[in-house]
């Protein structure tokens, strides 16, 4: 359970290696050949109450991260995937021509030179995602001063991948753009990036990782595994994928009980009452917590994971910087796509027949959680 302080540490590790592979690949003439005046950003911190930025010097505004032995560190098992992210540019590099071409989808640009960042924003993204996510990078540079290469790159803030793989083959294989997003899918090509939520997320009142990240152990302290409500959990808005539509299905009902407690998320309602139900740290109050993706990935996965709950993951299909590297039976229970009901029923009851089995699983996983699965 020690472990717990280190998550933002190694997420940010995270964050200069990828980036330091980025521009491993990237073509070094791209930045000389930049010739637009970039602007400088100024970024809002805090949201309001009447629903106004602030723009405010934090106190928690992070220092410099000294670590004490970097190399006594095993890299975390999740870096590996950086490398087959870029794999499809192993042998051409990436080339002025493969970042421009991803204009036509990215919502900003951004430009690291000499430890300052600039942006150049293209489309208006959902929210305040492109804020959130550069406000990320900002903190980056700011805990590795020197240590962030100079580099460029694009950016795409929606849900989903953008750019198909089925695009960029025969002729167009040579010339595949290069993006950075929040998820990817075997049918896609880009980056993956770690999402927005990780430095807030204003709009619905979810606050930074760090932050949140305490919350759930004081949490998870309340209530012990055993003790808590015998049935998987979910809350969420249905309305976003066919399947969960479907996962709705399996709530119970007067005549059956598929051993799911599934609740509707109505962030409308929520945000007219200030977000007192929907406080994420407090719905760790079941055995079993249900991750189901949304329109693509869903930020809600460390949330869920974070419960120290047992995870019953229904099948992804996108996958976000961590999600690739969980093994079934020690970060999560699997459920099949298509068996939902079933299989969540039979997860329950058997965790319910093999308690101290499961505390152990949800051990694991606290332990290992961001520190390298
Ligand atoms: C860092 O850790 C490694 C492996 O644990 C050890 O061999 C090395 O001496 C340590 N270096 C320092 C400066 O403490
Ligand atoms: C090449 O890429 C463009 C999109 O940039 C696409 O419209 C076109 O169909 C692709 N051609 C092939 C042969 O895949
Ligand atoms: C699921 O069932 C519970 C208990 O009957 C109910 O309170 C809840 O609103 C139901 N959820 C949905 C999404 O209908
Ligand atoms: C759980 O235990 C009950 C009673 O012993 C048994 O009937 C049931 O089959 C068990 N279920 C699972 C999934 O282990």
């Amino acid at each position: 359970m020690k472990r717990w302080g280190s998550p933002t540490v190694f997420f940010f590790f995270f964050l200069v290696l990828l980036l330091g592979a980025f521009f491993h690949w990237v073509d070094h003439t791209s930045i000389k050949g930049h010739k637009k005046s970039p602007s400088i950003i100024e970024l809002p911190l805090k949201r309001s109450l009447d629903g106004s930025m602030e723009q405010s010097r934090v106190s928690t505004y992070p220092v410099i991260f000294r670590p004490n032995n970097l190399s006594s560190t095993a890299c975390p098992e999740y870096f590996r995937w950086i490398h087959e992210d870029l794999r499809i540019w192993e042998s051409t590099g990436i080339s002025r021509a493969m970042v421009e071409r991803a204009k036509d989808y990215a919502h900003f640009r951004l430009v690291i030179l000499k430890g300052k960042i600039y942006v150049e924003k293209y489309k208006k993204s959902f929210h305040t995602r492109d804020v959130f996510t550069i406000w990320g990078i900002l903190q980056l540079l700011r805990l590795y001063p020197g240590k962030v290469p100079d580099l460029e790159l694009m950016f795409w803030c929606e849900d989903r991948p953008v750019i198909l793989k089925k695009d960029y083959q025969g002729t167009n294989a040579t010339s595949s753009p290069s993006i950075f997003q929040y998820c990817g899918h075997e049918d896609a090509l880009g980056i993956v990036f770690p999402d927005w939520t990780f430095w807030g997320w204003a709009e619905t009142n979810v606050s930074p990782w760090k932050t949140l990240s305490k919350d759930f152990k004081e949490a998870n302290k309340r209530t012990k595994w055993k003790d808590r409500v015998p049935y998987a959990y979910w809350r969420g808005n249905p309305n976003v994928a066919a399947s969960r539509t479907q996962l709705m299905w399996c709530n119970v009902s007067d005549k059956y009980d598929w051993n799911a407690r599934l609740y509707k998320q109505d962030w409308r309602t929520e945000s007219e009452q200030g977000y007192e139900h929907s406080r994420l740290e407090d719905q760790c109050t079941h055995r079993y917590k249900i991750y189901i993706e949304g329109r693509g990935w869903s930020v809600s996965d460390k949330y869920i994971l974070a419960c120290d709950s047992m995870t019953l993951f229904v099948k992804p299909e996108y996958y976000d910087f961590f999600i690739r590297s969980m093994v079934p039976l020690q970060h999560y229970w699997p459920v099949s796509a298509r068996n939902k009901c079933r299989d969540i029923k039979f997860a329950v009851e058997w965790g319910n027949n093999h308690t101290d089995k499961v505390v152990k699983m949800c051990l694991m996983f606290i332990l290992s959680l961001f520190t390298g699965f």
